[in-house]
Formats: structure tokens, C-alpha cells, sequence
């Protein structure tokens, strides 16, 4: 691992632009939008070490489309927290796992107002013309998708303390309108429902009180409602108040609790039914629909929270270390016979996470057939995520692009212009070859799922989190 993991957990030393990266194979000449990828940009700040892969500071990357060339250009996001490292030469702000390190004194003062990092690195989205990096933390940068520059902050409702939210906000296209849940934690804390209706601000449509709130990275969105799925990885708000340790940190896995999961109306946000499961964690939600008298929805599951253990990075430099599988799952909540118990079942064997589908098109529809995820090569089980799955649900069948020494990221689908089939596109992922030393942009067909492309970036790219795939390019 030790290669992979200086490669893909390390540092940035580079910000550049290129109009035309080296292409192997083809690029479509249909594809002509802007792939935009967030995550870390460093996992080192002078002579600190950040501890988690959810740490870091944050970089943009962006790949251009045109006339079968890929244009590249990557730029740390410039946030307080990132200026902060650059003239102390230290971590300065809190991340998910990584408090900054301090004396008697500043422990006390942070107890008053924990410095939490403002650098989101998690994903990208655009809300009403906006490009935002969106981070869990209350401040989300919005930026110039040309220059990559910061150009002002938003966030769901003022403060920038006592509040955490997820980064899978949904999209309602018809009605234009995009959900959010943010968590407002307080001595009895709040899931808030937020709704953004085109340009207009962010509007709270409901909320549902919780004495210990879970830790939720994602929900669920269907025709009709919001999903909270409340797995019990949950916090006691007075540890938060106090910080005295990260903030995943003050989090405890109380699988006695089970899964409670709520639903509420999403255009009321009324809560309208709650059910209970056994424990699980997840991070990702994929697809959610009701069909006759079911709610289902599909979720990449863990039989417990430990993966956020695997993933420090003192674990994670072990060359033995085994990720823990993802799984995708498909639960059942009755809609009529709320009393009915909850079912579920395990959709594919294969390791999945960074889940994707065709959002746009298929979301909240019963007939999706795909699901495509980053994975782990069960006959190459130690080290990072090593190979890309495509799952059909239908069939249950998975076709796999493995290459060795190869690590993709979140794969991500691009619609041909004129499909008519759910997987006639591409998906394009950023590839980290430990055996070259660098990175390259993958383009596979996203029905046969073979290599059609690759775009050589001339140096590695950390492992990173979330992107999307913007039709219009940023650079025209
Ligand atoms: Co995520």
C-alpha cells in the first residue's frame, strides 16, 4: 500500500492549468460539458498530518470537454482555513477528525467557539446558477467554475455554529426546487427540513426534534417524501459544545437503538410515518421511489460504523488493511400498514461506495436499472478502492473495469446526447496509477463498461470524494 498511499493520502504541489491533457484511446465528440471534482488537496500542513481521509483541505479539479480534447485545471479552494495554513504553516481549524492542536488556554476559549474548518471539500452541485463546494460544516463556498476562484459563501440558515448538514442535497428539476437537511444541534436539537425554490433563499419547510441526532451524510428523497434514516452512530450535543475531542470523535455507535427512520411529507415537511430497523451505517442514499404500497429505497450499508475507522489514515497506511464492503441494499418500508415491519435485502455481493446513477433522469423512478461505485477487487482486498462495479438491478449482475495497480474514484455518468437506453454514456472517473506515478481521467462506456479513453494528468490526484458532470461547459 505504502506507494498507493504516499500518492493518494498525500500533498498537492501543484496548481495548474492545461487546455489539452495527452489522450489515449477517444474522447466522444458529443462530450462537450465540465466534469467538476472536489476533495483534498493535502493531507500535510507543515509538519502536521491531517488523520482522516475526510480531513484535508480542499482542491477543485476541473476537466473540459470539446472537439474529443480534455482541458484540466486544479486549484485549492481559498478559504480561511486554507490561508490559515499557509502563513502559520499549521492546521488551525477543526475538520471531521482533526482538531488543531492547543494549549490549556486556546482548549479552553475553543470550548467557546471551536474553530471549524470552512474548506468544502466534499462535493460540488449548482444551485440556481451557483457553483457551490459543499462541505457537512455550515459554510458552503460558492466559486467561478472558470477560474476555480472563490467568489462568496452561502449557507441554509444563519450561524455558522452549532449546525452540521449533508452534502447529497436532492433536486426536484420540475418544480425547480432542492432539498437539504441540516442539523441544528442544540439541548434538544432539530433535523430541519430546507428548501430552496429557484433563486429564493433557503426556506425551513419542517423539522423533527432529536435528543441524540445521528450522524447522516446523506437522506433519501422520493415522489411524495423526505427519508431520515437515523443510523445509531449518535452524538450527545453537549460533547459538541464542549469539543473537546473532533467532531466524528464525539460520536458513539449504540446499536441497541436500531435504525429509526422518519418520513415526511416533502412539500409539507409534516412528519407522516416512522419505522424502525435493525442498526446499520451507511453514507450514501442511491435511488428512492414509492410502487403500490411500498417506499423503497436503495442504500450502500454497513453492518456497523466502523468504516469510519478504516478510513484514518494511520490505518490506512498499513499495507494489510482491509477496507470494510460497502453493500447496496434495498429496504421496504409499507406505506398502508405502517405497523408492517420494515424488510430488506442485500442487492449485490460486490464492494460498493461513492455510489452513482443517472440522476437526472431516472431518480424516483422504479425502472432504474444501475447503480455504478467505486469498489474493492475481492482477490486484491488490502489497500484502497481498486476497480469500478456496475450493477444491474434487474439482474443482479455486475460487470467490473479493473486494471492493477489502478485506483478510480467516484464513477460518474455523462448522458450520450441523444439515449435512448438508461447506460447509453459514459462514466468518467480520476484514476490514480500507483505504478506511473500519476493520475488520468477514465472514460468508459457506460454500457459495456470498457476503457473508450484516458486523459493522462501530469501528476497523481489525492483521493477525493464527490463531482458532477455539468451538461454546459465552464469554459465557454
Ligand atoms: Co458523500
Amino acid at each position: 500500500m505504502s506507494k498507493v498511499f504516499d500518492l493518494g493520502f498525500g500533498q498537492s504541489d501543484r496548481e495548474i492549468t492545461l487546455e489539452s491533457l495527452p489522450v489515449q484511446g477517444v474522447v466522444p465528440s458529443w462530450l462537450t460539458g465540465t466534469l467538476l471534482r472536489n476533495g483534498p488537496g493535502t493531507f500535510q500542513v507543515g509538519e502536521q498530518r491531517y488523520r482522516h481521509w475526510f480531513d484535508g483541505l480542499a482542491m477543485l479539479h476541473k476537466f473540459s470537454f470539446a472537439g474529443g480534447r480534455v482541458a484540466y485545471a486544479n486549484k485549492f479552494l481559498e478559504t480561511n482555513a486554507y490561508r490559515s495554513a499557509q502563513e502559520t504553516g499549521r492546521i488551525t481549524y477543526s475538520e471531521f477528525a482533526t482538531d488543531p492542536c492547543r494549549d490549556f488556554f486556546q482548549r479552553v476559549m475553543a470550548i467557546f467557539s471551536p474553530k471549524i474548518t470552512d474548506s468544502a471539500k466534499v462535493n460540488i452541485t449548482q444551485i440556481a446558477n451557483q457553483y457551490l463546494a459543499l462541505a457537512e460544516t455550515p459554510i458552503q463556498v460558492q466559486f467561478d467554475p472558470e477560474t476555480l476562484e472563490s467568489v462568496g459563501v452561502f449557507s441554509y440558515e444563519a450561524g455558522t455554529t452549532g449546525q452540521m448538514t449533508t452534502v447529497h442535497p436532492h433536486f426536484d428539476f420540475a418544480r425547480d426546487t432542492v432539498y437539504n437537511v441540516v442539523t441544528r444541534y442544540h439541548r434538544m436539537s432539530h433535523y430541519r427540513l430546507y428548501q430552496m425554490i429557484g433563486a429564493a433563499a433557503p426556506q425551513c419547510v419542517g423539522q423533527v426534534p432529536v435528543r441524540q441526532p445521528a450522524y447522516m451524510h446523506s437522506f433519501g428523497m422520493s415522489q411524495n417524501y423526505i427519508i431520515l434514516t437515523e443510523f445509531p452512530l449518535v452524538v450527545n450535543p453537549l460533547s459538541l459544545l464542549l469539543w473537546l475531542r473532533p467532531y466524528i470523535e464525539n460520536f458513539t455507535w449504540k446499536p441497541q437503538r436500531g435504525t429509526p427512520i422518519t418520513l415526511l411529507n416533502r412539500f409539507t415537511g409534516e412528519v407522516v410515518a416512522r419505522y424502525k430497523t435493525d442498526p446499520f451505517f451507511a453514507f450514501h442514499h442511491v435511488n428512492a421511489f414509492e410502487q403500490g404500497d411500498e417506499l423503497i429505497f436503495d442504500i450502500v450499508a454497513y453492518p456497523d460504523a466502523d468504516i469510519l475507522k478504516a478510513y484514518y489514515l494511520r490505518r490506512l497506511e498499513q499495507p494489510q488493511m482491509e477496507i470494510p464492503f460497502g453493500k447496496l441494499r434495498r429496504y421496504r418500508l409499507p406505506l398502508k400498514a405502517k405497523q408492517q415491519p420494515v424488510t430488506w435485502e442485500t442487492i449485490s455481493e460486490q464492494c460498493m461506495e461513492l455510489p452513482r446513477f443517472d440522476y437526472e433522469r431516472y431518480n424516483n423512478n422504479p425502472n432504474y436499472r444501475y447503480v455504478y461505485a467505486s469498489s474493492i477487487n475481492p482477490r486484491q482486498r488490502q489497500g484502497f478502492y481498486n476497480q469500478l462495479v456496475k450493477v444491474d438491478m434487474a439482474t443482479r449482475q455486475a460487470q467490473i473495469w479493473y486494471e492493477e495497480n489502478c485506483y478510480p474514484g467516484e464513477p460518474v455518468f455523462a448522458a450520450a446526447p441523444d439515449h435512448t437506453a438508461e447506460d447509453d454514456g459514459v462514466i468518467l472517473s480520476v484514476v490514480l496509477n500507483a505504478a506511473q506515478g500519476n493520475s488520468f481521467l477514465l472514460i468508459l462506456d457506460a454500457h459495456t463498461f470498457d476503457e473508450i479513453g484516458r486523459a493522462e494528468i501530469p501528476h497523481p490526484v489525492l483521493f477525493g470524494y464527490h463531482g458532477e458532470y455539468f451538461r454546459l461547459n465552464v469554459d465557454r
